[in-house]
Protein backbone atom coordinates (compact mmCIF):
# COMPACT_ATOMS: atom_id res chain seq x y z
CA UNK A 1 0.00 0.00 0.00
CA UNK A 2 1.82 3.55 -1.06
CA UNK A 3 -1.07 5.69 -0.87
CA UNK A 4 -3.26 6.58 1.74
CA UNK A 5 -5.94 9.38 2.57
CA UNK A 6 -6.76 10.61 5.57
CA UNK A 7 -10.21 12.58 6.39
CA UNK A 8 -12.06 13.99 9.25
CA UNK A 9 -14.88 11.95 9.70
CA UNK A 10 -17.63 14.89 11.88
CA UNK A 11 -17.43 18.53 12.08
CA UNK A 12 -13.27 19.02 12.38
CA UNK A 13 -10.83 18.97 15.21
CA UNK A 14 -11.39 14.72 15.35
CA UNK A 15 -7.05 14.59 16.07
CA UNK A 16 -6.23 14.42 12.22
CA UNK A 17 -2.97 16.54 12.69
CA UNK A 18 -2.01 13.64 15.44
CA UNK A 19 -3.14 10.63 13.76
CA UNK A 20 -1.03 12.54 9.86
CA UNK A 21 1.85 12.63 11.95
CA UNK A 22 2.29 9.29 12.82
CA UNK A 23 1.62 7.76 10.21
CA UNK A 24 4.16 10.29 8.87
CA UNK A 25 7.19 8.91 10.22
CA UNK A 26 6.71 5.74 7.56
CA UNK A 27 5.11 8.09 4.72
CA UNK A 28 7.63 9.87 2.13
CA UNK A 29 5.26 12.72 1.32
CA UNK A 30 2.09 14.47 3.12
CA UNK A 31 -0.36 16.38 1.18
CA UNK A 32 -2.91 19.01 1.75
CA UNK A 33 -5.24 19.30 -0.37
CA UNK A 34 -8.21 21.44 0.51
CA UNK A 35 -9.23 24.38 3.00
CA UNK A 36 -7.00 26.82 4.61
CA UNK A 37 -5.93 27.84 7.62
CA UNK A 38 -9.45 27.79 8.72
CA UNK A 39 -7.55 24.29 9.67
CA UNK A 40 -5.90 24.04 12.90
CA UNK A 41 -3.81 20.97 13.54
CA UNK A 42 -1.93 20.11 17.14
CA UNK A 43 0.85 17.59 17.46
CA UNK A 44 2.12 16.73 20.31
CA UNK A 45 5.96 15.73 20.01
CA UNK A 46 8.44 15.44 23.11
CA UNK A 47 6.02 16.92 24.90
CA UNK A 48 6.41 20.08 23.18
CA UNK A 49 2.85 20.79 21.49
CA UNK A 50 2.87 22.62 17.76
CA UNK A 51 -0.42 24.01 15.90
CA UNK A 52 -0.03 23.89 12.04
CA UNK A 53 -2.69 26.12 9.66
CA UNK A 54 -1.26 25.53 6.15
CA UNK A 55 1.78 23.38 6.45
CA UNK A 56 1.52 19.47 6.37
CA UNK A 57 1.28 17.65 9.54
CA UNK A 58 4.37 15.76 8.16
CA UNK A 59 7.02 18.43 8.90
CA UNK A 60 8.11 17.58 12.65
CA UNK A 61 9.50 14.20 10.85
CA UNK A 62 12.51 15.53 8.60
CA UNK A 63 13.24 14.53 5.06
CA UNK A 64 9.81 14.34 3.93
CA UNK A 65 7.99 16.23 1.08
CA UNK A 66 5.24 18.26 2.81
CA UNK A 67 3.14 19.74 -0.30
CA UNK A 68 0.25 22.23 -0.52
CA UNK A 69 -1.86 20.59 -2.92
CA UNK A 70 -3.93 22.62 -5.51
CA UNK A 71 -7.30 22.40 -3.86
CA UNK A 72 -6.31 24.39 -1.26
CA UNK A 73 -6.96 28.54 -0.52
CA UNK A 74 -3.56 29.87 0.66
CA UNK A 75 -3.07 33.09 2.82
CA UNK A 76 0.69 34.08 2.27
CA UNK A 77 0.77 35.90 5.19
CA UNK A 78 -0.17 33.14 7.30
CA UNK A 79 1.69 30.70 5.43
CA UNK A 80 5.59 33.08 5.40
CA UNK A 81 4.58 33.45 9.47
CA UNK A 82 4.43 29.57 9.49
CA UNK A 83 7.55 29.05 7.33
CA UNK A 84 9.51 31.22 9.81
CA UNK A 85 8.23 29.55 12.87
CA UNK A 86 10.17 26.45 10.92
CA UNK A 87 13.09 28.12 10.28
CA UNK A 88 13.61 29.60 13.60
CA UNK A 89 13.25 25.91 14.90
CA UNK A 90 16.16 24.52 12.23
CA UNK A 91 13.55 22.42 10.36
CA UNK A 92 12.85 24.38 7.39
CA UNK A 93 15.23 23.15 4.78
CA UNK A 94 14.62 19.63 5.89
CA UNK A 95 10.77 20.14 5.03
CA UNK A 96 10.82 19.06 1.68
CA UNK A 97 8.15 22.30 1.23
CA UNK A 98 6.21 22.37 -2.17
CA UNK A 99 3.38 24.95 -2.61
CA UNK A 100 1.36 24.38 -5.48
CA UNK A 101 1.16 27.49 -8.58
CA UNK A 102 -2.76 26.99 -9.03
CA UNK A 103 -4.02 26.93 -5.60
CA UNK A 104 -5.56 29.97 -4.87
CA UNK A 105 -4.92 32.91 -3.10
CA UNK A 106 -6.56 34.80 -0.22
CA UNK A 107 -6.71 38.25 -0.45
CA UNK A 108 -7.10 41.09 1.44
CA UNK A 109 -10.85 41.65 0.41
CA UNK A 110 -12.02 37.99 0.92
CA UNK A 111 -10.91 38.57 4.79
CA UNK A 112 -13.13 41.88 4.70
CA UNK A 113 -16.18 39.68 2.95
CA UNK A 114 -15.82 36.90 5.37
CA UNK A 115 -16.08 39.59 8.44
CA UNK A 116 -18.78 41.75 6.54
CA UNK A 117 -21.14 38.73 6.10
CA UNK A 118 -20.81 37.56 9.31
CA UNK A 119 -21.44 40.45 10.77
CA UNK A 120 -24.60 41.85 8.61
CA UNK A 121 -25.70 38.52 7.24
CA UNK A 122 -28.18 40.28 5.16
CA UNK A 123 -29.19 37.62 2.47
CA UNK A 124 -26.83 34.94 4.14
CA UNK A 125 -26.46 32.93 6.79
CA UNK A 126 -24.05 33.09 9.98
CA UNK A 127 -22.06 30.31 10.22
CA UNK A 128 -19.55 30.94 12.98
CA UNK A 129 -16.96 30.94 10.44
CA UNK A 130 -13.01 31.06 11.00
CA UNK A 131 -12.98 34.67 9.44
CA UNK A 132 -10.25 33.34 7.64
CA UNK A 133 -11.78 34.37 4.21
CA UNK A 134 -11.71 30.88 3.15
CA UNK A 135 -15.58 31.05 1.73
CA UNK A 136 -15.10 34.58 -0.33
CA UNK A 137 -11.41 32.88 -1.44
CA UNK A 138 -13.41 29.76 -2.96
CA UNK A 139 -16.10 31.91 -4.34
CA UNK A 140 -14.01 33.98 -6.00
CA UNK A 141 -11.93 30.59 -7.69
CA UNK A 142 -15.50 29.36 -8.50
CA UNK A 143 -16.68 32.91 -9.98
CA UNK A 144 -13.50 32.44 -12.12
CA UNK A 145 -12.12 35.91 -10.79
CA UNK A 146 -8.95 34.25 -8.04
CA UNK A 147 -5.58 34.97 -7.84
CA UNK A 148 -3.44 31.79 -7.60
CA UNK A 149 -0.41 31.38 -6.19
CA UNK A 150 1.26 31.47 -9.81
CA UNK A 151 0.13 35.10 -10.60
CA UNK A 152 2.03 36.60 -6.87
CA UNK A 153 5.16 35.99 -9.78
CA UNK A 154 3.91 38.19 -12.38
CA UNK A 155 3.21 41.73 -11.90
CA UNK A 156 1.09 42.10 -14.89
CA UNK A 157 -0.75 38.95 -13.87
CA UNK A 158 -1.56 39.42 -10.39
CA UNK A 159 -2.63 43.42 -11.32
CA UNK A 160 -5.06 42.21 -14.29
CA UNK A 161 -6.47 39.58 -11.90
CA UNK A 162 -7.04 41.63 -8.67
CA UNK A 163 -8.42 44.39 -10.54
CA UNK A 164 -11.32 42.53 -12.01
CA UNK A 165 -11.93 40.50 -8.46
CA UNK A 166 -11.77 44.35 -6.70
CA UNK A 167 -13.72 45.74 -9.25
CA UNK A 168 -16.32 43.28 -8.70
CA UNK A 169 -16.76 42.99 -4.85
CA UNK A 170 -16.05 46.91 -4.50
CA UNK A 171 -19.62 48.31 -4.89
CA UNK A 172 -20.72 45.85 -1.73
CA UNK A 173 -17.85 46.86 0.47
CA UNK A 174 -18.32 50.02 0.26
CA UNK A 175 -21.94 49.50 0.31
CA UNK A 176 -21.22 48.06 3.68
CA UNK A 177 -19.14 51.38 4.85
CA UNK A 178 -15.61 49.60 4.52
CA UNK A 179 -12.80 50.77 2.43
CA UNK A 180 -11.92 48.62 -0.49
CA UNK A 181 -8.51 47.05 -0.50
CA UNK A 182 -6.13 49.90 -2.13
CA UNK A 183 -4.67 47.96 -5.69
CA UNK A 184 -1.28 49.25 -5.97
CA UNK A 185 -1.12 48.43 -2.06
CA UNK A 186 -2.31 44.71 -2.68
CA UNK A 187 -0.09 44.10 -5.74
CA UNK A 188 3.05 45.30 -3.79
CA UNK A 189 2.76 43.35 -0.95
CA UNK A 190 1.66 40.58 -2.86
CA UNK A 191 4.24 40.35 -5.36
CA UNK A 192 6.72 40.64 -2.00
CA UNK A 193 5.41 37.38 -0.73
CA UNK A 194 5.30 35.70 -3.98
CA UNK A 195 9.06 36.87 -4.13
CA UNK A 196 9.31 34.76 -0.77
CA UNK A 197 7.67 32.02 -2.04
CA UNK A 198 9.01 31.74 -5.16
CA UNK A 199 11.51 28.54 -4.37
CA UNK A 200 8.62 26.37 -3.12
CA UNK A 201 6.52 26.64 -6.21
CA UNK A 202 5.92 24.31 -8.21
CA UNK A 203 3.38 21.88 -10.51
CA UNK A 204 2.47 19.80 -7.43
CA UNK A 205 0.76 17.46 -9.74
CA UNK A 206 3.92 16.41 -11.57
CA UNK A 207 5.59 15.69 -7.94
CA UNK A 208 2.54 13.67 -6.78
CA UNK A 209 2.96 11.23 -9.67
CA UNK A 210 6.38 11.11 -9.79
CA UNK A 211 6.28 10.32 -6.13
CA UNK A 212 3.37 7.41 -7.04
CA UNK A 213 5.15 5.76 -9.56
CA UNK A 214 8.19 5.93 -8.08
CA UNK A 215 6.56 3.85 -5.23
CA UNK A 216 6.92 6.48 -2.02
CA UNK A 217 4.76 6.38 0.04
CA UNK A 218 1.90 9.59 -0.10
CA UNK A 219 -0.23 10.48 2.56
CA UNK A 220 -3.41 12.78 1.73
CA UNK A 221 -4.07 15.05 4.85
CA UNK A 222 -8.04 16.16 4.86
CA UNK A 223 -8.72 19.41 7.18
CA UNK A 224 -12.13 20.23 8.45
CA UNK A 225 -14.21 17.17 8.41
CA UNK A 226 -16.84 15.12 6.20
CA UNK A 227 -20.20 17.17 7.92
CA UNK A 228 -18.41 20.44 6.77
CA UNK A 229 -18.42 19.29 3.42
CA UNK A 230 -19.68 21.56 0.88
CA UNK A 231 -21.81 19.19 -1.19
CA UNK A 232 -22.55 16.54 2.23
CA UNK A 233 -22.36 18.50 5.27
CA UNK A 234 -24.75 19.80 7.35
CA UNK A 235 -25.17 22.99 4.52
CA UNK A 236 -25.79 25.84 4.68
CA UNK A 237 -23.04 25.49 7.96
CA UNK A 238 -20.39 24.01 6.49
CA UNK A 239 -17.06 25.09 5.32
CA UNK A 240 -16.74 26.02 0.94
CA UNK A 241 -14.30 22.73 0.03
CA UNK A 242 -14.91 19.27 -0.14
CA UNK A 243 -13.51 17.70 2.21
CA UNK A 244 -14.79 13.58 1.86
CA UNK A 245 -11.89 11.33 0.55
CA UNK A 246 -12.77 11.95 -3.05
CA UNK A 247 -11.36 15.84 -2.59
CA UNK A 248 -8.09 14.51 -2.42
CA UNK A 249 -8.22 13.64 -5.99
CA UNK A 250 -9.64 16.62 -7.02
CA UNK A 251 -7.56 18.96 -4.95
CA UNK A 252 -4.13 16.60 -5.38
CA UNK A 253 -4.58 15.65 -9.12
CA UNK A 254 -4.71 12.19 -9.29
CA UNK A 255 -7.70 9.55 -9.78
CA UNK A 256 -9.68 7.42 -7.54
CA UNK A 257 -7.58 4.22 -8.24
CA UNK A 258 -4.39 5.92 -6.90
CA UNK A 259 -5.64 5.99 -3.48
CA UNK A 260 -5.46 2.39 -1.95
CA UNK A 261 -6.58 3.29 1.82
CA UNK A 262 -8.54 5.45 3.41
CA UNK A 263 -8.51 6.45 6.64
CA UNK A 264 -11.37 8.01 8.50
CA UNK A 265 -10.74 9.94 11.75
CA UNK A 266 -13.18 9.47 14.55
CA UNK A 267 -13.52 10.97 18.20
CA UNK A 268 -14.95 8.95 20.56
CA UNK A 269 -17.69 11.68 21.31
CA UNK A 270 -18.52 14.52 19.01
CA UNK A 271 -17.96 18.09 18.79
CA UNK A 272 -18.68 20.92 16.72
CA UNK A 273 -16.90 24.83 16.28
CA UNK A 274 -19.54 27.43 14.89
CA UNK A 275 -22.82 27.23 14.26
CA UNK A 276 -25.72 24.72 12.87
CA UNK A 277 -27.18 21.53 14.04
CA UNK A 278 -26.06 18.86 16.16
CA UNK A 279 -28.56 16.50 17.11
CA UNK A 280 -26.30 15.11 19.88
CA UNK A 281 -24.56 17.99 21.45
CA UNK A 282 -25.13 18.62 25.39
CA UNK A 283 -25.22 21.68 26.12
CA UNK A 284 -25.44 21.48 30.07
CA UNK A 285 -23.24 20.02 32.58
CA UNK A 286 -22.33 16.88 31.11
CA UNK A 287 -21.06 19.08 27.67
CA UNK A 288 -18.92 20.96 29.79
CA UNK A 289 -17.39 17.85 31.29
CA UNK A 290 -16.72 16.73 27.98
CA UNK A 291 -15.27 20.26 27.24
CA UNK A 292 -12.95 20.10 30.32
CA UNK A 293 -11.84 16.20 30.19
CA UNK A 294 -11.48 16.68 26.45
CA UNK A 295 -9.42 20.63 26.23
CA UNK A 296 -12.21 21.23 23.64
CA UNK A 297 -11.20 25.12 23.17
CA UNK A 298 -10.92 25.89 18.74
CA UNK A 299 -6.71 25.58 17.83
CA UNK A 300 -7.69 28.16 15.34
CA UNK A 301 -9.54 30.41 17.00
CA UNK A 302 -9.90 29.46 20.83
CA UNK A 303 -13.14 29.26 20.90
CA UNK A 304 -14.99 26.83 23.11
CA UNK A 305 -16.26 23.36 21.07
CA UNK A 306 -19.92 22.67 21.41
CA UNK A 307 -19.60 18.80 22.57
CA UNK A 308 -22.01 15.97 22.66
CA UNK A 309 -22.08 12.07 22.08
CA UNK A 310 -20.85 9.75 19.15
CA UNK A 311 -23.52 9.74 15.81
CA UNK A 312 -23.36 6.54 14.71
CA UNK A 313 -26.12 7.45 12.13
CA UNK A 314 -23.32 10.21 11.13
CA UNK A 315 -20.46 8.05 11.16
CA UNK A 316 -22.43 5.40 8.74
CA UNK A 317 -23.11 7.75 6.27
CA UNK A 318 -20.02 9.49 6.51
CA UNK A 319 -17.72 6.17 6.03
CA UNK A 320 -19.83 5.87 2.92
CA UNK A 321 -19.06 9.15 1.66
CA UNK A 322 -15.36 8.42 1.52
CA UNK A 323 -15.28 4.44 0.88
CA UNK A 324 -13.48 4.38 4.38
CA UNK A 325 -11.58 1.61 5.13
CA UNK A 326 -9.66 2.35 8.23
CA UNK A 327 -10.52 4.35 11.39
CA UNK A 328 -8.84 6.39 13.84
CA UNK A 329 -10.87 6.57 17.20
CA UNK A 330 -9.25 9.42 18.85
CA UNK A 331 -9.71 10.69 22.74
CA UNK A 332 -11.07 7.75 23.82
CA UNK A 333 -9.35 8.35 27.02
CA UNK A 334 -11.40 11.38 27.48
CA UNK A 335 -14.59 9.25 28.15
CA UNK A 336 -12.55 7.55 30.93
CA UNK A 337 -14.92 8.44 33.67
CA UNK A 338 -18.36 8.22 32.96
CA UNK A 339 -20.55 5.45 34.06
CA UNK A 340 -22.25 5.00 30.90
CA UNK A 341 -21.77 6.47 27.41
CA UNK A 342 -24.17 7.39 24.85
CA UNK A 343 -24.49 6.66 21.26
CA UNK A 344 -27.00 7.80 18.74
CA UNK A 345 -28.10 4.91 17.08
CA UNK A 346 -31.34 6.77 14.82
CA UNK A 347 -33.20 10.36 14.87
CA UNK A 348 -36.89 11.03 15.51
CA UNK A 349 -38.37 13.91 13.11
CA UNK A 350 -41.74 15.03 14.25
CA UNK A 351 -42.10 11.96 16.32
CA UNK A 352 -41.14 9.59 13.40
CA UNK A 353 -38.21 7.22 12.99
CA UNK A 354 -35.08 7.51 10.94
CA UNK A 355 -31.98 5.94 10.17
CA UNK A 356 -30.17 8.25 8.34
CA UNK A 357 -29.09 11.61 8.23
CA UNK A 358 -32.55 13.76 7.14
CA UNK A 359 -32.44 16.68 4.23
CA UNK A 360 -34.03 19.36 5.69
CA UNK A 361 -34.53 18.50 9.23
CA UNK A 362 -31.50 17.69 10.42
CA UNK A 363 -32.20 21.00 13.28
CA UNK A 364 -35.09 19.24 14.19
CA UNK A 365 -33.63 15.39 14.63
CA UNK A 366 -33.77 14.20 17.98
CA UNK A 367 -31.29 11.73 18.82
CA UNK A 368 -32.23 7.81 19.38
CA UNK A 369 -29.90 6.84 22.21
CA UNK A 370 -28.22 3.23 23.33
CA UNK A 371 -26.09 3.58 26.71
CA UNK A 372 -23.33 1.32 26.61
CA UNK A 373 -21.61 0.91 29.75
CA UNK A 374 -18.37 3.01 30.88
CA UNK A 375 -14.86 1.35 31.79
CA UNK A 376 -14.01 3.91 34.82
CA UNK A 377 -9.97 3.13 34.45
CA UNK A 378 -7.17 5.23 33.39
CA UNK A 379 -6.31 3.94 29.40
CA UNK A 380 -3.67 6.65 28.96
CA UNK A 381 -0.85 4.02 28.92
CA UNK A 382 -2.72 1.25 27.28
CA UNK A 383 -0.50 0.69 23.74
CA UNK A 384 -2.08 -2.72 22.63
CA UNK A 385 -5.89 -3.62 22.41
CA UNK A 386 -5.43 -5.85 24.93
CA UNK A 387 -4.68 -3.74 27.45
CA UNK A 388 -8.45 -2.10 27.30
CA UNK A 389 -10.53 -2.69 29.73
CA UNK A 390 -13.61 -5.12 28.11
CA UNK A 391 -16.08 -2.04 27.88
CA UNK A 392 -13.65 0.33 26.31
CA UNK A 393 -12.78 -3.17 23.86
CA UNK A 394 -16.82 -2.98 23.37
CA UNK A 395 -17.49 0.60 22.38
CA UNK A 396 -14.41 0.41 20.05
CA UNK A 397 -16.22 -3.00 18.37
CA UNK A 398 -19.99 -1.00 18.26
CA UNK A 399 -18.14 1.73 16.44
CA UNK A 400 -16.40 -1.36 13.86
CA UNK A 401 -20.10 -2.88 13.58
CA UNK A 402 -21.95 0.50 13.02
CA UNK A 403 -19.49 1.62 10.48
CA UNK A 404 -18.53 -1.52 8.45
CA UNK A 405 -14.75 -0.11 8.51
CA UNK A 406 -11.93 -1.13 10.95
CA UNK A 407 -10.63 0.74 13.88
CA UNK A 408 -7.00 0.21 13.04
CA UNK A 409 -5.60 3.20 15.54
CA UNK A 410 -6.72 4.04 18.51
CA UNK A 411 -5.31 7.32 20.53
CA UNK A 412 -6.01 7.55 24.00
CA UNK A 413 -3.79 11.03 24.85
CA UNK A 414 -2.37 13.57 22.55
CA UNK A 415 0.91 12.51 22.52
CA UNK A 416 2.78 10.50 19.50
CA UNK A 417 3.29 7.37 22.20
CA UNK A 418 0.19 7.68 23.27
CA UNK A 419 -1.61 5.67 20.61
CA UNK A 420 -2.44 2.07 19.81
CA UNK A 421 -1.51 0.50 16.68
CA UNK A 422 -4.34 -2.10 15.71
CA UNK A 423 -2.87 -2.92 12.23
CA UNK A 424 -0.17 -0.46 10.32
CA UNK A 425 -1.44 1.25 7.51
CA UNK A 426 1.65 1.55 5.07
P1 LIG B 1 -7.46 18.28 13.98
O1 LIG B 1 -7.97 19.60 13.52
O2 LIG B 1 -8.31 17.16 13.52
O3 LIG B 1 -6.01 18.06 13.64
O4 LIG B 1 -7.56 18.29 15.57
P2 LIG B 1 -7.12 19.47 16.56
O5 LIG B 1 -5.65 19.44 16.70
O6 LIG B 1 -7.76 20.75 16.18
O7 LIG B 1 -7.84 19.01 17.91
C1 LIG B 1 -7.57 17.80 18.51
C2 LIG B 1 -7.06 18.07 19.94
O8 LIG B 1 -7.10 16.88 20.68
C3 LIG B 1 -5.63 18.55 19.99
O9 LIG B 1 -5.49 19.41 21.10
C4 LIG B 1 -4.85 17.25 20.21
O10 LIG B 1 -3.60 17.46 20.87
C5 LIG B 1 -5.79 16.50 21.11
N1 LIG B 1 -5.76 15.03 20.96
C6 LIG B 1 -5.58 14.29 19.84
N2 LIG B 1 -5.74 12.97 20.12
C7 LIG B 1 -6.03 12.88 21.44
C8 LIG B 1 -6.34 11.81 22.31
O11 LIG B 1 -6.40 10.64 21.93
N3 LIG B 1 -6.63 12.12 23.61
C9 LIG B 1 -6.59 13.39 24.07
N4 LIG B 1 -6.88 13.59 25.36
N5 LIG B 1 -6.31 14.44 23.28
C10 LIG B 1 -6.04 14.19 21.98
P1 LIG C 1 -9.72 21.37 11.30
O1 LIG C 1 -8.91 21.05 10.06
C1 LIG C 1 -13.45 22.71 13.10
C2 LIG C 1 -15.92 25.46 10.74
C3 LIG C 1 -16.08 26.88 11.27
C4 LIG C 1 -17.47 27.19 10.74
C5 LIG C 1 -17.46 26.53 9.37
C6 LIG C 1 -17.13 27.44 8.21
O2 LIG C 1 -8.91 21.93 12.41
O3 LIG C 1 -10.56 20.20 11.67
P2 LIG C 1 -14.86 28.58 7.39
O4 LIG C 1 -13.93 29.52 8.08
O5 LIG C 1 -14.24 27.31 6.95
O6 LIG C 1 -15.63 29.24 6.29
O7 LIG C 1 -15.97 28.21 8.52
O8 LIG C 1 -16.50 25.50 9.44
N1 LIG C 1 -14.51 25.03 10.57
C7 LIG C 1 -13.90 24.15 11.38
N2 LIG C 1 -14.32 23.56 12.52
N3 LIG C 1 -12.24 22.41 12.59
C8 LIG C 1 -11.81 22.97 11.43
O9 LIG C 1 -10.67 22.60 10.83
C9 LIG C 1 -12.63 23.92 10.80
N4 LIG C 1 -12.52 24.68 9.69
C10 LIG C 1 -13.67 25.34 9.56
O10 LIG C 1 -16.02 26.89 12.68
O11 LIG C 1 -18.44 26.54 11.51
MG1 LIG D 1 -8.46 21.46 14.31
Amino acid sequence: MSVVAVVGAQWGDEGKGKVVDLLASRADCVVRFQGGNNAGHTLVVDGKKSIFHLIPSGVLHAGKRNVLGQGMVIDPRVLLEELGRLDETGRLESAGIAISDRAHVIMPHHLVLDRLREQTPGGSVKVGTTLRGIGPAYEDKVGRRGVRIGDLLSEERLRNVLAGALEYHAPHIAQKGHAVPDLDETVRDYLDFGKKLERYVVDTVELIHAEIETGRKVLFEGAQGALLDVDHGTYPFVTSSNTVAGGACAGAGVGPRSIDRVLAVLKAYTTRVGEGPFPTEETGEMGERMRQAGGEFGSTTGRPRRCGWFDAVAAKRVVRLSSASDLAITKLDVLSDLDEIRVCTGYRVDGKPVDALPYAAFEKAEPVYQNLPGWKTDIRKARSIDELPENAKAYLRFIEDVTGAKVSIVSVGPEREATIHVQELF
